[in-house]
């Protein structure tokens, strides 16, 4: 009985142990020393030891939410069948159980969500044929387009191995040697780049999937989640006012919304093109530094996503949650894009280090279907997969009962690929002109806003970097090389000024 006298269920350790105090050690005697066969304390304090768990090493801030997608029942103004058998999208109404994680990308666990930085938009949909997570961000393109360049952006993005500060010469002096990530980065340094928080942004898978109809056939597939809610960005200086008191104002955000009842809401669209190289067009399907332009390749919605419910903790759901560009249903598949099959390795690769084999037993990665696998035993196994009728049989093919390959659900996707091994890049890069478009086609406004940022980050950067990048903006667009070069003093023109900010959120 507590003192208001609330009944109180009674502490015990993990071995089930009723604890009489959980004030003292204990000791010899009232001042000590403690003895070493001190179990209860020892396991308290051991397992505090293991709290954490390794943060992700990238999109290590984030913030979980649950909720439904739900099925139009159509694609565009077709039957979902003509493109894909996957069961989510056929029943008009039909709902699928997920949940989703937005993120920071390059900060710690406990960084500011004010960062200029793309969003994680990672989506896990539990769905009757198992999981499929849609793992995205808030920006619809990506700095490189091959996934062995990863580890070097990411690199130069994280703060300097020495000082451990973020530094732009470091950042520019990456992105300046590497010219695709010129699109990108007019979305980043655009107000994009800060989002008022995670209700106000869309998402985009970014890589280019594809879908799978009942006769094994393909197309090639671009994901949207376009939110309800409007898009919402921050300045640079609306984004230092909030964090000079809150670090977290994003989750902080979502979470008092979905409190609320005030349920954030996206539309799942996507874009459709015929599978092929489409030599017809000025980029490669498969470049992820590339958007569809949408008056040829239209967004058809397919249904709508409602985050409706709140963790119950923390540790247990936002951090060991494992989503993976892997985990697709029968229906949707990968397309031949270099970068997604490197994610694709990379995801589970870093889930069994940073969570540990066994990442997939727990309830928030596991899905709503009963897994029966022959895979057994490793660290913290919680149970065992289900093993069908015969217990002893954990290998496959068995004539004693073991599990059996399952029916197929339609025709493979059997696509015929051939050519060269060979490292090269994809030939059609050109990689300034959806850059020199984006520029052109924002409003003054965000205009002005990325051409500040620009000169307020390289301004911070070497000279020899500053040039590298004004040569890069001039291709794509001379008028916003010569914005930047005038604000950096390096032609020493006044065109585009960049000298006053401050301006109010911005709907886009
Ligand atoms: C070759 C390129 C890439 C590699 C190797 C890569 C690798 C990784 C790794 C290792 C993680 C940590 C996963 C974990 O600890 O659970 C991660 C997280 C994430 N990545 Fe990537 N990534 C790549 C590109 C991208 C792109 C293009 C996007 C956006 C479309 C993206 C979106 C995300 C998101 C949203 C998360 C956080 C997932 C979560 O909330 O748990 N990544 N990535």
């Amino acid at each position: 009985m507590s003192e208001d006298g609330r009944e109180q269920s009674h502490l015990t350790n993990r071995q089930g142990h009723p604890v009489y105090d959980n004030q003292n050690q204990r000791t010899v005697g009232e001042r000590g020393p403690a003895t070493l066969e001190n179990y209860q304390f020892l396991e308290k304090i051991s397992h505090f030891d293991r709290e954490r768990i390794p943060e992700r090493v990238v999109h290590a801030r984030g913030f979980l939410a649950h909720g439904f997608f739900e099925a139009y029942g159509t694609i565009g103004d077709e039957p979902p069948s003509r493109y894909t058998r996957a069961k989510l999208f056929q029943e008009k109404g039909k709902r699928t159980p997920l949940v989703v994680r937005f993120s920071t990308v390059i900060g710690g666990r406990d960084s500011p969500e004010t960062a200029r930085d793309p969003r994680g938009f990672a989506v896990k949909l539990k769905t009757e044929d198992g999981n499929w997570d849609l793992v995205g961000n808030n920006l619809p393109v990506f700095f490189i387009r091959d996934a062995v360049k990863f580890p070097d952006v990411i690199h130069s993005l994280k703060p300097d191995p020495v000082t451990f500060r973020q530094d732009p010469n470091r950042i520019f002096d990456f992105m300046s040697m590497t010219p695709e990530s010129m699109h990108m980065l007019t979305w980043l340094f655009s107000p994009r780049g800060i989002p008022q928080d995670y209700r106000h942004m869309d998402g985009f898978g970014v890589n280019t999937y594809k879908m799978v109809n009942a006769e094994g056939e393909a197309v090639l597939v671009k994901y949207h989640w376009k939110t309800k809610q409007g898009i919402k960005s921050l300045t640079q200086a609306q984004a230092s006012e909030i964090q000079a008191t809150e670090l977290g104002h994003a989750s902080k955000d979502l979470f008092e919304a979905i409190e609320r009842g005030d349920y954030p809401e996206w539309e799942l669209c996507v874009q459709i093109m015929e599978d092929g190289e489409h030599p017809e067009l000025d980029f490669d399907p498969l470049d992820d530094t590339k958007t569809w332009p949408e008056d040829v390749f239209p967004l058809r919605p397919v249904g709508r996503m409602v985050l409706d419910r709140n963790v119950d903790n923390f540790y247990a759901e936002t951090e060991q949650v494992a989503f993976g560009t892997g985990v697709l249903v029968d229906g949707l598949d990968f397309s031949d894009d270099k970068m997604l099959v490197g994610r694709t390795f990379s995801y589970s690769d870093t889930q069994r280090h940073r969570v540990g084999p066994n990442y997939l037993q727990l309830p928030i990665n596991a899905p709503v279907t009963t897994p029966r696998t022959n895979q057994r035993d490793g660290q913290m196994a919680y149970h065992v997969d289900d093993t069908g009728e015969n217990p002893h049989v954990n290998y496959e093919p068995s004539s004693l009962g073991g599990l059996a390959e399952a029916p197929r659900a339609g025709r493979d996707h059997e696509p015929e690929i051939s050519g060269p091994l060979t490292r090269r890049t994809l030939s059609r890069t050109n990689d300034y002109a959806q850059a020199g478009e984006r520029y052109r086609t924002m409003p003054d406004d965000e205009r002005e806003d990325l051409v500040f940022n620009f000169v307020d980050f390289l301004g911070q950067c070497e000279e020899h970097v500053q040039e590298r990048m004004v040569g890069h903006f001039k291709q794509c667009d001379a008028e916003l090389g010569r914005r930047v070069a005038a604000g950096l003093g390096l032609e020493g023109s006044t065109n585009g000024s960049v000298a006053q900010r401050g301006v109010p959120a911005r709907a886009q």
